[in-house]
């Protein structure tokens, strides 16, 4: 798909299709004036006999409109203009690429695009709609013998206001298409099975990225790790044929002496539970247990496309939960990089001792800040659903920023809290702390366990659990919280117009 801006693409665009919004009832949103006397009345015309009342979501698809250049009209209904805000325009940037893509247009001219939305920027309005379109484009059709047919669509042109700076506006564009290009790799990741999407795979895309974007990547196999002393990470390979990986990325496009971001992700390719087996139904769906290793690669994808002016530092703890005869067992005690011990109570709780070594490994990279991502708990499920992502953070102004980084790119999380009542749960007989921390409050007992790796740095830790990926007719990775991540470190570069 090419995307492309115009300035004030009127009605003399020659087009296969133009789009344009209607708010209820039947008033036309910003981009319609643009059309010339006659095509205003022959498509108020249209309007009045009832059609379209401007309903959201609702569509209507018109040829051969009088005086109008372009082959098609596509009016799409807005609702109530008063409730027009971020989610509303969103939806209508959705349901009009949607709408094309069952039709014959080759490229379409969204008009959509001049609509004003409050407190958002024209940048914003720009880069949203590039994310969104690329999203509703998305497939994934790698195992499928017959491929879907390829669509007629491959050209969007995103209208602009007469007095809007094209520079900004290009700008957003690119950033748009570069979050949605770790978006889809994030997605492509998560979909992936579990017999395909193994650590052996996640460390090569993270090689052939590297050399893709001239990226300083190393990968530590069990022998490196065993040197370390990451106990509690190689405690969850026991079971598995697969070996681990420990991959490592940097992306250097601060100054030198800059200190890093960095961001670890978790990589379970695949969560039987272990020796504390899952039960079978759903547990398909545990393909999906790296999609933070997904969503922090997808990230460093979007940067280096970018190349934004900071430092970034990428770790993937990347392992297969497996119940193998020489399995971790309930009781097991191991010793983490750090040198805590831990009491392996349960094996289904496996997130958690990967990325405890992980973040202890982070130290070295002398961190500005770091930030974990994990489908971590079911408990955060139940907490939030599938809306927001679990925020939890041993620094406010941290916190703050990636909750408005949320905010502003449609991909919101919420702050759960990290307090030292909490950590009581997770007392051990036998070692300095078990695992697990009870049902009560799973999500943030799990948190507290992460936080005793995290004391020497601001942290912030993303349980996506409930966000990565979606069950039912529409089951498939979503590619959160790339877009939050992305957002929080162009705002840190100073790129957020
Ligand atoms: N990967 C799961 C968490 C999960 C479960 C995410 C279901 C999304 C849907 C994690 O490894 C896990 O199994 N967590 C356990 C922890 C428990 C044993 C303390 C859980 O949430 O049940
Ligand atoms: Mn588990
Ligand atoms: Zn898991």
């Amino acid at each position: 798909m090419e995307f492309s801006i115009k300035r004030k693409a009127s009605e003399k665009q020659r087009s296969g299709c133009v789009v344009i919004g209607v708010f209820e009832t039947r008033k036309f949103a910003a981009g319609a004036d643009s059309f010339g006397k006659d095509t205003q009345r022959s498509i108020s015309e249209i309007l009045a006999r009832g059609d379209m009342d401007g309903k959201a979501g609702t569509t209507l698809l018109l040829h051969n409109v009088s005086a109008l250049p372009a082959e098609r009209l596509l009016i799409v209904g807005l609702g109530k203009e008063k409730e027009f805000h971020d989610k509303e325009y969103c939806a209508a940037i959705r349901t009009a690429v949607k709408t094309l893509n069952d039709t014959g247009t080759p490229d379409a001219t969204l008009l959509l695009t001049q609509i004003p939305v409050k407190k958002r920027s024209v940048a914003w309005r720009i880069r949203q709609a590039a994310m969104v379109a690329s999203e509703a484009l998305y497939r994934f059709d790698r195992f499928k013998s017959k491929k879907e047919a390829p669509r007629p669509l491959d050209r969007l042109i995103f209208s602009i206001d007469e007095k809007v700076k094209e520079a900004q506006a290009a700008q957003a564009l690119e950033q748009g298409l570069a979050i949605a290009e770790g978006v889809a790799l994030a997605r492509t990741l998560g979909n992936l099975p579990g017999n395909v999407c193994t650590p052996t795979h996640l460390a090569e895309t993270a090689l052939l990225m590297s050399h893709d974007h001239s990226l300083e990547c190393r990968i530590l196999e069990q022998p490196d790790m065993e040197a370390l002393g990451m106990h509690s990470l190689l405690s969850v390979t026991k079971g598995s044929h697969q070996p681990p990986k420990l991959i490592v990325v940097h992306y250097k496009g601060g100054k030198t002496g800059d200190k890093p971001v960095v961001l670890v992700g978790k990589g379970i390719t695949f969560d039987t539970g272990g020796i504390s087996l899952k039960p079978g139904e759903g547990m398909d769906e545990m393909k999906f247990d790296m999609c933070g290793a997904a969503s922090v690669l997808g990230t460093l994808k979007a940067v280096a496309l970018m190349k934004l002016p900071i430092n970034l530092t990428v770790i993937v703890p990347s392992v297969e939960n497996m119940p193998g005869g020489a399995a971790s067992k309930p009781g097991d005690i191991v010793t983490s990089l750090s040198g805590q011990t831990i009491e392996i109570l349960n094996t289904d709780a496996e997130g958690r001792l990967i990325l405890c070594d992980a973040l202890t490994y982070a130290e070295r990279f002398n961190p500005k800040a770091v930030i974990d991502v994990a489908t971590l708990t079911g408990a955060c499920v139940i907490a939030l659903g599938h809306v927001a992502t679990g925020l939890f953070a041993n620094d406010d102004e941290l916190a703050g920023e990636l909750l408005g980084a949320g905010a502003v790119a449609a991909d919101r999380a919420w702050q759960m809290p990290l307090w030292d009542d909490y950590q009581e749960q997770l007392k051990s007989n036998f070692a300095d702390m078990a695992n697990i921390g009870g049902r009560p409050a799973g999500s943030v007992t799990a948190a507290c366990f992460l936080s005793r790796f995290a004391g020497k740095f601001a942290w912030a830790h993303l349980d996506i659990a409930g966000t990565a990926w979606k069950s039912g007719a529409e089951k498939g990775a979503t590619g959160r919280p790339v877009p939050l991540l992305v957002h929080f470190l162009l705002e840190r570069a100073g790129k957020l117009h």
